[in-house]
């Protein structure tokens, strides 16, 4: 075949076959079809769109082009979730424990932050010692022993789509929805997993901005579960502030650690009511329970017995991490600078935009704006406000941590102007906008 035929036909309007695109993939994948001429592919995917049967197709070659993790052996429904991306999104950390509670294995593979949105395995590595870099042997045996791990994309999971999602990055190829969906779904369904839950965001935060493209992406990526034998529902989820109170990597392992422990407060009632509407959907899937809402009861006791973080410990060790550090306030020197961010105005929160308070956490250092920067564990923003709070001049709104050689006062204006403070109380954030079953 003949790459060039092939981008003029996708060109052209064209349907692939399941052969020419295995042609396309598998050739970029071995390097004998250079970068520029997969860009054109793929931006006349993203240009013209792909049909159901294509993204079908183009999931299956990626999948198949690395192994994929066979875990029969381990008896149990196994299940995991995946989020499309968020804020403060520390849900993985708090679900894992929960569900494996129960007996149900939970093998995920999770993501580095990606723009301004965080990741699970950034946010993990901060706990000292713990590796999200075991090979295939290793995540099967902790998932045999703990119940949960929490791993990266290894080079032999879906390598087509890491060298196609690493292109597609930095060639605005990122926003196809078929693309994006047969992308998440080759890592998943290659990691050895029977059900999946997928938290589908939408809203400033988000990859997808609206309902009608979160509600395309969440119906692609069922469907996808679905063809492939594996039960799949996806919640669509509001990503319209930060998810809990934090925003950044030890914060939000520190912020995981308490809600373990079960406290809780006005300021992560959104990261619990989440929390517990997945881990009780994954305990359903997991057959450990009759219904959503008897999972959801079970997710809450899980964290009440002290069952879920006796769980993490035994998987922060698991993964070579140091359990103890869990509760230290030293293990990080404090951050040179930590500034609160106070409110110029009297009113109610009216909105946060998190799109910017996640700018503004990567810029700080809790993220990477070039591919080699490394991560500074200890920065990030802390909200102490959040949407329907009531506020007075001088009140903080938030505190910014900072390494930073000029202070936080540059980022401090920015988190401000990200908080909209009005006269009226607004009406209360829907957290589910959708289900796709
Ligand atoms: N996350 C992925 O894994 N792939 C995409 O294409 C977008 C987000």
């Amino acid at each position: 075949m003949n790459p060039v035929e092939l981008i003029q036909k996708k060109r052209d309007g064209g349907e692939l076959s399941r052969d020419e695109l295995s042609f396309m993939v598998l050739s970029y994948t071995r390097q004998s079809i250079p970068d520029y001429q997969m860009s054109a592919f793929l931006m006349a995917c993203t240009i013209r769109g792909m049909t159901d049967g294509e993204m079908h197709d183009l999931t299956d070659v990626m999948l198949r082009s690395g192994s994929i993790i066979d875990l029969s052996d381990i008896p149990g429904v196994k299940v995991d979730k995946h989020s499309t991306g968020g804020v403060g999104d520390k849900l993985s950390i708090l679900i894992a424990p929960i569900v494996a509670s129960y007996g149900i294995p939970v093998p995920m593979i999770s993501g580095r932050g990606l723009g301004h949105t965080g990741g699970t395995l950034d946010k993990l590595e901060t706990i000292p010692g713990f590796r999200t870099d075991l090979n295939v042997r290793e995540y099967a045996d902790v998932v045999r022993r703990v119940g949960a791990v929490l791993i990266g994309q290894t080079n032999d999971i879906a390598p087509a789509d890491k060298r196609m999602y690493a292109l597609r990055d930095v060639t605005g190829t990122v926003e196809c929805i078929p693309l994006i969906a047969s992308s998440i779904m080759s890592k998943k369904l290659a990691a050895g997993i029977d059900a999946l839950v997928l938290d589908v965001k939408v809203g400033n935060g988000a990859l997808m901005q609206d309902l009608e493209r979160a509600t395309a992406l969440a119906t692609a990526l069922v469907s996808i579960g679905k063809q492939a034998g594996k039960r799949t529902l996806a919640y669509i989820t509001d990503m319209n502030q930060p998810i809990g109170a934090s925003v950044g990597n030890w914060v939000e392992i520190r912020e995981c650690v308490d809600c373990l422990r079960g406290e809780r407060g006005p300021l992560v009632e959104d990261l619990l009511e989440l929390t517990h509407l997945f881990a009780g959907t994954m305990i359903w899937l997991g057959g450990k329970a009759g219904s959503v809402d008897e999972g959801i009861e079970m997710s809450r006791a899980s964290i009440g017995s002290g069952q879920a973080f006796a769980k993490f410990e035994e998987i922060v060790a698991a993964q070579g991490g140091n359990p103890h550090a869990l509760l230290s306030d030293t293990i990080y020197p404090p951050p040179l600078h930590i500034v609160n961010v106070q409110s110029l105005q009297k009113g109610f929160i009216r909105s946060i935009n998190a799109r910017e308070i996640g700018l503004v956490s990567v810029q700080l250092g809790a993220g990477r704006m070039s591919l080699d920067d490394t991560i500074d564990p200890a920065s990030g923003i802390v909200m102490h406000a959040k949407v329907g709070t009531s506020v007075n001049i001088g009140d903080t709104l938030a505190r910014v941590y900072s390494n930073e050689e000029q202070g936080a006062r540059p980022s401090v204006e920015r988190v401000r102007r990200a908080f909209v403070i009005g006269p009226d109380r607004p009406e209360p954030i829907d957290l589910v906008k959708r289900i796709i079953d």
